[in-house]
Formats: structure tokens, C-alpha cells, sequence
């Protein structure tokens, strides 16, 4: 069986090479569903659906033991429900395993006090973070700022815009006294370096924190280890394939993938 990564785009081939340089082994299928990206703009009604027939896809066509959503909205609106509904009844025994609450952990381990976030307007609208926060410590504060243009300008070649649009959205964060800021969206891990240089802050970059809470649950969950198949074997699929889909994917796994184009819908 297959370890699953998750994203509405292609931020989650990102999460998924950063998964395959800390366990090197494990078969690892991802799948974008580009047909229906974005998600952020999304309503929560939406985001299920297509969240729902995703994991269908990577359960039943995959034969994926576990999944990470990596993506920040699908985890902020949909993961719930399909936790407590959906697989008990579907596919028990199987897993999906979220970002929003591993990332929190990890702000909370470093000592932070003021956080900000970054993230779609879906993720923070929801407040999902900030929910989930109070429950573990209702001290810390947390400032969000919705993000809606940045997807649009990794996913379509336009870095060169990106540090004026940046600059409005981050400056209101600085002016709070952030001591940290989590980057909650697939596709801000390419944004990290230019972050953490341009405002000098220390940045919580999803890429480099699931690859090691996934460690630490596998460890921790031998029985989903078991299971998983050790070929160092990847996949990759979308909903949706185009010529820029396949050189955006090769970049964000820093060498040459196949992408193939899978349909989702049956399943929905
Ligand atoms: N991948 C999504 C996330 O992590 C952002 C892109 C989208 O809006 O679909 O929230």
C-alpha cells in the first residue's frame, strides 16, 4: 500500500519531495486536483465534495494506506468530516492525517508567543487556526492575513510581481510584532528564502515540519508503517494536465516527473 499526499495544485508535489528526502523508501502516490483548484476561493460545501472524491480516488484506485492533506484549506474545511463521517464508514482502518494542528504543535514546541499567518481566504476565514490554537493554549495570539493572490502568481509564472504584492500583505504582520510566521499553503514553501530574507523573520514552512511529524507518527503507528510498501516509488497525477502544469510539477520536485492526468469525478 501506498502512502497518499494530497493538494487542490501542484504545492503538493513540494510537501511530497520533502517527504521523500526524509524517508527515502516509501511509495508515495500525489495527486493535484488542478481541475478544480482554486480551493481557497471556494465554499466549504465545495472544498468536501472534491475533497471527498480525491481521497475515494487515492483509497480505492490508489490503494493508499494513509494520506497527507497537505493542503492548508481542504485540512481547514473538510478534514474533520471526512475523519469522523466519512472513513469510519468507507475505510476503516485508514488514515488522513491534517496540517493545520502538526503545524501548530511545531510553533507551540519553538516557544512562540505571537504568531502570524499567512494563508487563503478559506483558511482564514475559517479560523481554523486560531481555534485550534485556544484549545491547546489560549495565551498565544495569532494574526492572519488572507493571501488570495499569491497561488495565482506561483502557479502562473509571475515571482516577478511577488514582492510588492508580499510587502502589502506582510507589513500589517510586522507591524503586530510577530515573533514567527507559518506559511499555511502548499505553495508559499517556495516563498520561504524569500521571506525569511526579505523581513528578516523566522518563518514555519510546511515543507519542513509534515516530513517529520509524519515521521514521528509512522513511528508511532507501526501498523500503518507495516503496511506501507518501501519501493521509492512516486507518482503523480492531476485532474487537469497542461504543458505549464508539467513544468511547474518538474521544478517543485527538483527533477523530471511524469505527470499524468487522472479523473476524480466518478467518485464524487
Ligand atoms: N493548496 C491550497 C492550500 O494549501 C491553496 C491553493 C488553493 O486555493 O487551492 O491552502
Amino acid at each position: 500500500m501506498k502512502l497518499g499526499v494530497f493538494d487542490s495544485g501542484l504545492g503538493g508535489i513540494m510537501i511530497a519531495k520533502a517527504i521523500r528526502d526524509l524517508l527515502p523508501n516509501i511509495d508515495i502516490v500525489c495527486l493535484g486536483d488542478t481541475m478544480h483548484m482554486p480551493y481557497g476561493n471556494r465554499s466549504e460545501g465545495a472544498i468536501y465534495t472534491h475533497t471527498k472524491a480525491a481521497m475515494e480516488y487515492l483509497f480505492a484506485d490508489q490503494d493508499c494506506q494513509l494520506i497527507v492533506m497537505a493542503c492548508n484549506t481542504a485540512s481547514a474545511s473538510a478534514l474533520r468530516k471526512l475523519q469522523q463521517e466519512y472513513l469510519p464508514q468507507a475505510n476503516p482502518g485508514r488514515r488522513i492525517l491534517g496540517v493545520v494542528v502538526p503545524t501548530i504543535e511545531y510553533a507551540l514546541d519553538q516557544g512562540h508567543k505571537r504568531i502570524g499567518l499567512i494563508g487563503t481566504n478559506y483558511t482564514v476565514n475559517s479560523n481554523v487556526y486560531e481555534e485550534e490554537l485556544q484549545k491547546i493554549n489560549p495565551d498565544i495570539e495569532i494574526f492572519q492575513v488572507n493571501t488570495p493572490l499569491l497561488v495565482p502568481l506561483i502557479e502562473n509564472d509571475g515571482m516577478e510581481w511577488v514582492e510588492g504584492v508580499l510587502d502589502r500583505y506582510i507589513k500589517p504582520l510586522l507591524d503586530k510584532n510577530i515573533e514567527t510566521l507559518i506559511l499555511s499553503c502548499t505553495h508559499y514553501a517556495c516563498l520561504k528564502d524569500l521571506i525569511r530574507q526579505r523581513y528578516d523573520i523566522d518563518v514555519i514552512s510546511q515543507d519542513e515540519i509534515i516530513p517529520i511529524k509524519l515521521q514521528d507518527y509512522l513511528n508511532r503507528h507501526p501498523e500503518s508503517m507495516d503496511l506501507l510498501s518501501q519501493n521509492s516509488a512516486e507518482e503523480f497525477y492531476v485532474t487537469d494536465l497542461t504543458d505549464s502544469y508539467v513544468r511547474k510539477a518538474a521544478s517543485f520536485f527538483d527533477k523530471g516527473i511524469q505527470l499524468s492526468h487522472v479523473s476524480t469525478d466518478k467518485a464524487a
